[in-house]
């Protein structure tokens, strides 16, 4: 099996911020009500910059937008410090017209963390599922936080984060022993879901997993490989991210 799906190469982590938001923003305007499912991760940062910038220019307006946020870290209230509440709010919610009420974030303090995972799954449900979603890509091959070894139908739950993402995410807190050992994501089976999917990745420090997707060996050590599983992924990489494919 090799990967079917759409893969576009532009020159810089710029040039891939300025199409992941066009691609964004136009969804938006095709589909007022559109379902979003949304990342975070230091690649999300100018692209969501980029897609404020480009929602202001073409006056489109986010009042109607629903969107799901793929994880939360486990045991933060909502807007702490290195919470991806606070992420979202400060790199997007903000800044656009979006209704709270339209927002829908895993709680990570929640009481009963079973119960918040199940409500979540639910109410995408009930919703009729994410139309579009976005993903960043761990290097380790995490998609949300499903580490290696995540069930490919695995739905959203309370997952362990390995000491090496706990690192790589230690950017959004004073240190890295100040990021929670534990995580609420939407599962792989939730992601696959989607009805479309977008994964952005830019460096080269993505290159090697990047071809292991693009290769399309499904290998339960490699997370975002089950997105070879789906009918409509298009991968957004930079040079860098891209510098191992043939
Ligand atoms: C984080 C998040 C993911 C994100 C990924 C890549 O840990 N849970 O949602 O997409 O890892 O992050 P970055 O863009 O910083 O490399």
């Amino acid at each position: 099996m090799t990967f079917t799906n759409k893969i576009m190469v532009f020159d810089n982590s710029k040039e891939v911020a300025k199409k992941t938001a066009e691609i964004f923003v136009n969804a938006v305007a095709r589909k007022p009500n559109i379902i979003l499912g949304l990342p975070t991760g230091k690649t999300f940062i100018p692209i969501y910059r980029e897609v404020v910038r480009l929602s202001k220019k073409k006056k489109i307006s986010f009042a109607k937008v629903r969107t799901f946020n793929l994880d939360e870290f486990y045991g933060l209230k909502i807007g702490e410090k290195g919470s991806f509440s606070n992420y979202m709010n400060k790199n997007l919610f903000d800044k656009v017209d979006i209704k709270r009420q339209n927002i829908f974030m895993l709680n990570g303090n929640a009481r009963d963390f079973s119960k918040e995972c199940a409500v979540y799954e639910n109410k995408i449900k009930k919703l009729g599922g994410i139309d579009l979603q976005f993903l960043g890509l761990g290097v380790n091959g995490h998609i949300g936080f499903n580490e290696p070894g995540s069930a490919f139908g695995s739905r959203t739950r309370r997952v362990k984060l390995t000491s090496y993402t706990r690192k790589l995410n230690a950017f959004l807190f004073s240190s890295a022993t100040s990021v929670p050992r534990y995580a609420l994501t939407m599962g792989i089976g939730t992601i696959l879901d989607a009805k479309k999917i977008i994964l952005v990745a830019t460096g080269k420090s993505k290159s090697g997993i990047v071809r292991e997707i693009v290769r399309g060996k499904i290998n339960k050590k490699i997370p975002a490989s089950a997105l070879c599983r789906h009918k409509n992924v298009t991968l957004i990489l930079d040079k860098d991210a891209a510098r191992l494919l043939s």
